[in-house]
């Protein structure tokens, strides 16, 4: 009888030995050297590129980063050996940290975006990806609270049902570059709730609120409804909120209202702007704060006004009152390009 292939047959994925002699690693800089020459075999130019310089910086992090006592060559001849680079017991806290970033992500929950966004990366990455264009309105992070069920509101409409927090109206209009109204551009809106809540952070949630999905008018007029929103702490009771807490950083974002502009023959934007005087404006736990983005909101005491805009208790409201300008696609690839070059010639010009 034929015996029974074990069911981890020593298979491997098919890819040949490489077609060069790797130096056994008798000293760690071989290895680093060795990781980086089967880097060459990535067929993807661009994932090879990628690739090698990660892996360059990786080793380069783990086989430099020292006691934060030896500050110079002279004292590396004092300390303890152990101490001249990542202690296996450190990297091991770091696997650890990684491992629970992805057991805690879900179908609503992306651990590892929050962690991306309080290093600053994703915002790094969307400062180089769409840099400033004149004139147009600067980009923000996204964050996790967008949502694709949000209301169509009409022109005036609410987003926010009553009593979800105090009365702001937002106005403004959907602008080209050159100053063109856009009309029928689709303006997605989200918010937190009077107590710094976005409706999916509630238990039993069954319909959206706080956000909707509106038309720019034939004059790229917007307005509607809304409540003012209010500084929020990101979520805290993860390893990202440990991290936070491990760092000596606070994980509060300042109050904002999300926008995501689409307009066709135009780059798509995804902003915030947060109201002026905000305890947490300069410290935003996700660096997602420009001072483009800082609006005031402006207090109407006008009982008769409140109800004519919509308000149906009346009484007082807040105005934000504040034009997005888009960038034309071909613009915002050109800006794109030459910003590109621009940071190319600066770190020529460094070395
Ligand atoms: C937000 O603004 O919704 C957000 C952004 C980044 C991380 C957490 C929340
Ligand atoms: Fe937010």
């Amino acid at each position: 009888m034929a015996a029974e292939a074990p069911v981890n047959a020593a298979v491997g994925n098919g890819v040949p030995p490489p077609p060069f002699e790797l130096p056994y690693p008798e000293k760690a800089e071989t290895i680093t050297s060795n990781v980086l020459k089967l880097a060459n075999l990535v067929p993807n130019e661009r994932f090879k590129f990628i690739t090698k310089n990660l892996l360059t910086h990786l080793h380069q992090f783990v086989s430099e980063t020292r006691c934060s006592s030896v500050s110079s060559y002279h004292q590396l001849a004092d300390i303890n050996p152990a101490c001249i680079s990542i202690t296996t017991e450190e990297w091991m806290t770091a696997i650890q940290f990684l491992t629970r970033t992805g057991q805690t992500c879900s179908p609503i929950r992306q651990e590892f975006i929050l962690f991306s966004d309080v290093l600053g990366v994703s915002a790094l990455v969307d400062a180089l990806n769409n840099p400033a264009v004149n004139g147009a309105t600067e980009s923000s992070v996204l964050g996790p609270f967008f949502t694709e069920d949000a209301p169509d509101v009409a022109e005036g409409g609410s987003i926010a049902s009553e009593g979800k927090g105090d009365y702001m109206y937002v106005e403004g209009r959907i602008l080209s570059t050159d100053g063109t109204p856009i009309p029928n551009a689709i303006i997605e809106t989200w918010e937190t709730d009077g107590h710094g809540n976005y409706d999916v952070q509630y238990a039993g949630r069954e319909k959206a609120d706080c956000r909707g999905r509106l038309r720019s008018g034939p004059d790229g007029k917007y307005t509607y409804r809304a409540v003012v929103p209010v500084a929020y702490p990101i979520p805290g009771d993860g390893p990202v909120g440990e991290l936070l807490v491990a760092l000596g950083r606070h994980n509060m974002r300042p109050n904002h209202l999300h926008l995501m502009v689409e307009a066709p023959g135009h780059q798509k934007l995804v902003t915030s702007l947060y109201p002026e005087g905000d305890e947490w404006l300069a410290s935003d736990a996700v660096f997602g704060v420009k001072k483009s983005l800082v609006v005031p909101l402006k207090e109407v005491n006008d009982d008769e006004e409140a109800k004519k805009r919509g308000f149906p208790k009346g009484g007082s409201f807040k105005l934000l009152t504040r034009d997005i300008v888009l960038v034309p696609t071909e613009e915002s690839k050109r800006a794109r390009e030459d910003f590109a070059v621009h940071r190319a010639k600066n770190a020529a010009a460094a070395l």
